[in-house]
């Protein structure tokens, strides 16, 4: 073999072993192996370009060294690639799974909502059962089977949405009108509360809103009296706003009931000696009530000459407002979380 041939070989060998031990640490060096050895100016074409000096009954040989050397560059080369890019794609997204998660903030209970499970749960816990009823309603149920007849001037006392030209749909105006679902397809003895959303058309201000809450209660049953009515009153009252508590009855009027309430706790704030929130008059009205007027027990089927009954209404953010001394109604539906999460404690 001439010497010239076997100096190819030295140097074919060198580079193999240079190759073979070059380290490589990151992506940067890996690209500049790729240029050293496998780019378009590198060794290995220079080590190549030698076959033309080599004469033909080595080419054969000699080629075949020089595939192996490309090879292992090549596979040293795609090798480290792929352990570089499986490793940055790890490291990329940087997520350390030993770190604590991020805190969920908890919401709170809104006081509509808990003023209302306060009074459902001290109905339910003298033998109510909850009934509920549509928002969308028809005249006879929201109206004349209440008792209001068409024309009649107490339709004034609740400004009503209409729904329909004829004005035979509209949005409920209180939640009466389960009571009247109630009795048309429940025999007596009935004793339910009515929870729900009513609509009236009034100017939104600090003290109204044209949507709001009620909790209505009835109990229609034989030798149902006034006294049952003052003594389920003053239970749910005392529950309500505390063992102290008294009520007093004033007269009042609404077509459904006869003789018809309005129904006054001492201030919880004062206990009755006189405060802002009541006035200074010691007293703060909480709801209404009466005796269910023989003719709506007539309009629902039920015998008035067997059956007597009281009823009840009150409006939740009213008494959620007097409670937590909320100055104006339009905070209750404008989800500031602000203002909704003071309301977690307490009940
Ligand atoms: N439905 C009456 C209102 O919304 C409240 C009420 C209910 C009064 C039952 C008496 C008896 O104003």
């Amino acid at each position: 073999m001439e010497t010239g041939v076997q100096q190819y070989y030295a140097e074919t060998q060198k580079l193999l072993d240079e190759i073979k031990s070059s380290e490589i640490k990151n992506v940067q060096e890996l690209e500049q192996f790729r240029i050293t050895y496998l780019g378009s100016k590198g060794k290995l074409k220079d080590v190549f370009a030698l076959m033309k000096e080599v004469p033909a009954e080595e080419k054969k040989n000699f080629g075949q060294t020089l595939n192996t050397l490309k090879q292992e560059a090549e596979s040293k080369y795609e090798s480290l690639k792929e352990q570089f890019e499986s490793a940055s794609s790890k490291t990329t997204t940087n997520i350390d799974l030993t770190m604590p998660g991020e805190p969920v903030e908890l919401g709170s209970r809104h006081p509509v909502t808990i003023v209302r499970k306060k009074i459902i749960d001290i109905f339910s816990s003298i033998g109510y059962t909850i009934a509920e009823g549509p928002e969308i309603e028809k005249d006879w149920y929201n109206f004349t089977a209440l008792n209001f007849p068409p024309d009649h001037p107490a339709r004034d006392m609740q400004d009503t949405y209409f729904v329909t030209e004829d004005q035979q749909w509209l949005l409920r105006t209180h939640t009466s009108n389960v009571q009247v679902r109630v009795m048309e397809n429940q025999k007596p003895p009935i004793r339910v509360i009515c929870p729900g959303r009513v609509y009236r058309n009034e100017t939104i201000s600090a003290r109204s809103h044209c949507f709001f809450h009620q909790v209505e209660g009835l109990y229609v049953d034989k030798n149902v009296s006034f006294a049952d009515l003052k003594q389920t009153l003053l239970y749910f009252a005392q529950e309500f706003f505390g063992k102290e508590t008294k009520i007093r009855l004033r007269p009042s009027y609404f077509p459904f009931t006869e003789p018809s309430a309005e129904l006054d706790v001492t201030c919880f704030i004062c206990s009755g000696t006189g405060c802002p929130v009541c006035k200074g008059s010691g007293w703060v009205e909480i709801l209404g009530c009466g005796m269910v007027d023989p003719q709506v027990l007539e309009n629902c089927k039920i015998d008035s000459s067997v059956y007597t009954g009281f009823a009840f209404g009150m409006g939740i953010e009213r008494i959620a407002m007097l409670k937590y001394q909320i100055k104006d109604i339009r905070l209750l539906s404008e989800n500031d979380v602000r203002f909704l999460q003071q309301f977690e404690s307490g009940w």
